[in-house]
């Protein structure tokens, strides 16, 4: 079964007609050619498919793209601006942030989204107000990155990265 939806993604506003099963992994890499979000388990399990769904961190091969109609995604080609890579993708080569790359994508959308949250703040462990610009020291960013797996095991460059574009 068909049915049309519309997307915007990094900006642009898409009609399309998908298949009402696909996930939004698939109608971003299949019918909008946008390959840089990567399917790596597709079952939740991994971050290679990280984007940004309406500003918040998501896994693309989990979301049902008919349930997304109307919404605004960021892809790891709408981080940069132009040809001028965003802070974080600049640190991420600058701290060598990455080995063979497949799960760089998810990781780039997951730490711009986490870099976000942090920026809006997050309940106080103790007061559980919002505590704009909370401390990310690296056992924060570890755990608040732990959806995205690196098997290259490059997560001091990743941690060093973020911390730097942070600065
Ligand atoms: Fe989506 Fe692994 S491909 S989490």
């Amino acid at each position: 079964v068909e049915t049309s939806i519309t997307l915007t993604v990094n900006g642009r506003e898409h009609r399309l007609r998908i298949d009402v099963r696909s996930s939004l992994l698939d109608v971003l890499r299949e019918d909008l050619g946008l390959t840089g979000s990567k399917k790596g388990c597709d079952q939740g399990q991994c971050g290679a498919c990280t984007v940004l769904l309406d500003g918040r961190r998501a896994n693309a091969c989990l979301a049902l793209a008919v349930a997304q109609d109307g919404a605004e995604v960021t892809t790891v080609e709408g981080l940069a601006d132009g040809d001028a890579l965003s802070p974080l993708q600049r640190a991420f080569i600058e701290r060598d942030a990455f080995q063979c790359g497949y799960c760089t994508p998810g990781q780039l959308c997951s730490a711009t989204g986490m870099l976000e949250e942090a920026a809006r703040g997050w309940p106080s462990a103790v007061t559980e107000d919002l505590t704009a610009d909370p401390d990310l020291d690296e056992t924060e960013i570890r755990e608040r990155m732990s959806g995205n797996l690196c098997r290259c095991g490059a997560y001091e460059g990743i941690v060093a990265a973020v911390r730097e574009a942070r600065a």
